[in-house]
């Protein structure tokens, strides 16, 4: 098995802030690896770090090998790192099928003289991003919703567009901070199934950020629990619940 993404003593720090400390691990290929902890803890800013929106004030990442300190946010997009946000973050006054096909596009190769051209070529790329987008739509069962505007749609529903827009960008690496966020049990459950079959059925590597214990308990392969900026534990989510340090810092204690 191969890392897809390694943290090398990453510190990270905004004023005086220290939104990590010295943290290091591996994030092997295939795996549904989990960030758990409790607020504030440093979960958003591991996946600020991988995309390239924050970079380290010490420690390297590498992605793919490749140290992430020479690299944009877009060009470890182009890697195939694609993510959803905590806040939703969709175009409100657009429909669904709009939304998902800016994802495609990411993938479809024309620059912008040659889209004024109109060329054959423009078509069918424009074909390949509507296939693309039609298949996500597909598998995460969201037929019903092309053509709702955003805005009229359920909560649940907008996070699970925002999954597909990301899926559309056909990832090798998919990151999700908190994708059960505000929803009730029946959609935590549909959400967690739509998960798993992204890692089981389409192979992509999750990094799946989640304040529910069981959810992650129930699918991750492996998981990282921050506190306060620093790793606690990392290993078999199984012998998290069991680990004693975790327990304190969700009860709170130590
Ligand atoms: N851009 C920023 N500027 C200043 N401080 C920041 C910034 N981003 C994060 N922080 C701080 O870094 C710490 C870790 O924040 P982070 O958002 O990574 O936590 P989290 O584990 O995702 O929390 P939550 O569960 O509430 O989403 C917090 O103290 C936060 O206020
Ligand atoms: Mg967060």
């Amino acid at each position: 098995m191969s890392n897809v993404i390694s943290f090398n003593d990453v510190s990270l720090r905004f004023g005086g802030v220290q939104a990590l400390k010295n943290v290091s691990f591996e994030i092997e290929e295939n795996s549904l690896f989990a960030i758990i902890g409790p607020n504030g803890a440093g979960k958003t800013s591991i996946l600020n770090c991988i995309n390239g929106i924050y970079k380290p004030t010490s420690g390297s990442i590498n992605i793919f090998d490749q140290d992430s300190k020479d690299l944009h946010p877009d060009n470890i997009a182009n890697l195939g790192v694609s993510r959803t946000f905590q806040n939703i973050e969709l175009f409100e006054n657009m429909t669904a099928l709009d939304n998902i096909l800016i994802g495609a596009h990411r993938h479809v190769d024309y620059g912008p003289v040659r889209s004024l051209l109109f060329s054959k070529k423009v078509r069918q790329e424009e074909e390949k991003a509507r296939k693309i987008s039609e298949d996500v739509i597909d598998f995460l069962e969201i037929e019903e919703y092309r053509y709702s505007y955003i805005l009229s749609l359920p909560y649940g529903i907008q996070k699970r567009i925002e999954l597909a827009r990301a899926l559309a960008m056909q990832p090798k690496v998919l990151l999700l901070d908190e994708p059960a966020a505000g929803m009730n049990n029946e959609e935590t459950e549909d959400i967690a199934r739509f998960i798993l079959d992204v890692h089981e059925e389409l192979g992509i590597t999750v990094v799946l950020i989640d304040h529910d214990m069981n959810m992650v308990m129930d699918i991750a392969t492996d998981v990282v629990v921050m506190d306060f900026g620093e790793k606690l534990f990392q290993g078999d989510p199984q012998e998290a619940a069991k680990n004693q340090k975790v327990i304190d810092a969700y009860l709170g204690v130590g």
